[in-house]
């Protein structure tokens, strides 16, 4: 059994993707949801799955002290796996050594290109002919991580932002949840 945890900050629809996926999977449990805003519709979402949510307060707490609660609520939830879905903070080298799992995150660019924020609106302003996702291990760099995955799609501009936009999240949808279920296999196949 892999145990999950998803960490997000927004709408959550990768975390839809990911709970539904994960939804009667006798192998593997998405155990719980880390959300760093109070208001983010995420939260709505785990409560309708019955998927836990553990609020987390940057600004009240400061990062090394979340980062200490996380690593503790990683522990006692015996989480195997984080999947990152839209969660707007950096996690520091230290965080990511002491829970000592392997950290996935979904981007939607070809990294290296148009790393951070608004990666969409930069590759459709910069007139890109190609657009897509990649699925990454994370690392102490910023959308630096090892590669896993990425996918690509033409980036058609005269079709709109909004369009393309929501080609690129379909793409999210469909391929962040195949490669969940592959890590885990992988983590329940060096278990047996
Ligand atoms: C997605 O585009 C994801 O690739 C990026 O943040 C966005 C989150 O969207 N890291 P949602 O909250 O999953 O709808």
């Amino acid at each position: 059994m892999a145990n999950i945890a998803i960490f997000a900050s927004g709408s959550g629809s990768n975390f839809e993707a990911l709970a539904t996926s994960f939804k009667g999977d006798k192998k593997n449990e998405v155990k719980l949801l880390i959300c760093n805003k109070k208001n983010a519709y995420v939260i709505e979402r785990a409560k309708n799955h019955n998927i836990k949510c553990e609020l987390i307060n940057y600004l009240q707490d400061g990062q090394l002290l979340v980062e200490k609660k996380v690593t503790d609520i990683i522990k006692h939830n015996k989480i195997d796996v984080i999947f990152l879905a839209g969660f707007m903070r950096v996690l520091s080298a230290k965080f990511i050594k002491d829970v000592g799992i392997p950290i996935i995150n979904i981007h939607p660019s070809l990294l290296p290109k148009h790393k951070g924020s608004d990666a969409i609106k930069k590759a459709y302003d910069a007139g890109d002919k190609e657009i897509g996702i990649s699925i990454h291990h994370v690392s102490e760099e910023v959308d630096g991580g090892e590669i896993i995955l990425q996918e690509s799609i033409p980036l058609e501009k005269e079709k709109g932002l909004d369009f393309i936009e929501s080609e690129v999240h379909k793409l999210e949808h469909l391929y962040y949840p195949q490669i969940a279920k592959q890590i885990c296999e992988e983590i329940n196949s060096k278990r047996n």
